[in-house]
């Protein structure tokens, strides 16, 4: 049995769900996992350091399944940006046929890409942001709710009304985004009108994600409340896991803190070592809401067929059930 929905169809993947870029997390090993087991998983381009090195984490993926897999390109305001036209190249010569957009201002690499015959999904984390990605002519929407780990935006708009009302407006695939870890969650997104979920938090804690083991065991230790939401004063706001580094942001930021102030606590480096070490207090770290859904780590494979089993088992099973037994009741 399958989920047959306008993603699965679009882009060519088995099942109704995606594995979204994670800086030092989406990585070749996580992502063929992810791909093997029939669901869409994405390698973060800029984890890699250089271009270079993206066409061999690529390629080493591709050493890992012959299944489809995409990578992440997230576009960031940055002093010094990274070359993202040579990144782009390195995707585009590849031979990948599917990218996730994320960040600002897509349309030249959107362009580029389709021009090659790419497939692009664009993440972003409102309605007219999706729907002038719709207008750029990308083929589907990733829309992140306010839960999710990362960049949520500035609206504040929880999943449950984000995902019809972006569901009521946009035309192409949608792929709901933020808080999703179970098939509760997949049949949910379904029914507020997206065609599959994607999920960050809940791929982090799998046996085949490269990030140390005391941070997935803490991840099954926290609720949905160990998050906090940094940047916020920098219109930039960021949902990370709460530590005594993303407290220390908080109550600096409430004091008036400009970026300067709290940029050695947030640096990239810091976050990097938490997941190669396993100390969860070193630095920032990306996790979102959802950690209070995950109780254990689990192969990609044994969460992807559980999340779709189960969520056929609730769509055929419980909510069939109460259609009939209406229909009983009425007749
Ligand atoms: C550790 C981590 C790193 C992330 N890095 C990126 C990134 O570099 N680019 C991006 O577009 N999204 C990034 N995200 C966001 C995810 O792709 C996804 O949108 C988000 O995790 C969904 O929310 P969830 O964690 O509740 O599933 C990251 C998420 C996590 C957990």
């Amino acid at each position: 049995m399958a989920l047959k929905t306008r993603f699965t169809e679009t882009f060519g993947v088995e099942h109704p769900v995606v594995q979204g870029g994670m800086q030092w997390v989406g990585r070749a090993e996580l992502v063929a996992a992810v791909a093997n087991a029939g669901a869409l998983g994405f390698i973060t381009a800029l984890t890699q350091p250089t271009p270079e090195k993206l066409r061999a984490e690529i390629d080493r993926c591709r050493s890992l399944t012959d299944k489809p897999f995409g990578v992440n390109l997230t576009i960031l305001p940055a002093i010094n940006p990274p070359p993202y036209a040579e990144y782009r190249q390195a995707i585009i010569e590849s031979g990948v046929t599917i990218v996730e957009t994320a960040g600002n201002k897509p349309q030249e690499h959107v362009d580029e890409f389709k021009k090659h015959g790419v497939k692009v999904l664009h993440k972003c984390t409102s309605v007219r942001h999706a729907l002038s990605a719709e207008r750029m002519g990308v083929d589907g929407i990733s829309i992140d709710g306010l839960e999710c780990a990362g960049h949520p935006g500035e609206d504040d708009v929880g999943g449950l009304i984000l995902i019809p009302a972006a569901a009521d407006k946009v035309k192409i695939p949608i792929i709901a985004s933020g808080g999703f870890g179970d098939a509760r969650g997949l049949v949910a997104a379904l029914a507020l009108g997206a065609d599959g979920v994607n999920m960050g938090t809940r791929f982090m804690c799998t046996v085949e994600s490269p990030i140390h083991q005391k941070i997935k065991e803490q991840i099954v230790e926290n609720d949905e409340r160990a998050t906090d939401l940094i940047f916020r004063t920098m219109r930039n706001t960021a949902r990370v896991a709460k530590n005594a580094v993303s407290q220390e942001v908080v109550a600096l930021e409430r004091q008036g803190a400009t970026f300067e102030q709290v940029r050695e606590l947030v640096a990239g480096t810091r976050g990097r070592v938490v997941y190669e070490t396993g100390d969860p207090d070193h630095g920032i770290w990306s996790a979102g809401q959802v950690q209070g859904l995950i109780h254990d780590i689990p192969t990609c494979a044994e969460l992807i067929h559980r999340i779709v089993g189960e969520a056929e088992e609730i769509i055929a099973g419980r909510l069939g059930g109460m259609v009939a037994k209406r229909a009983m009741a009425t007749a």
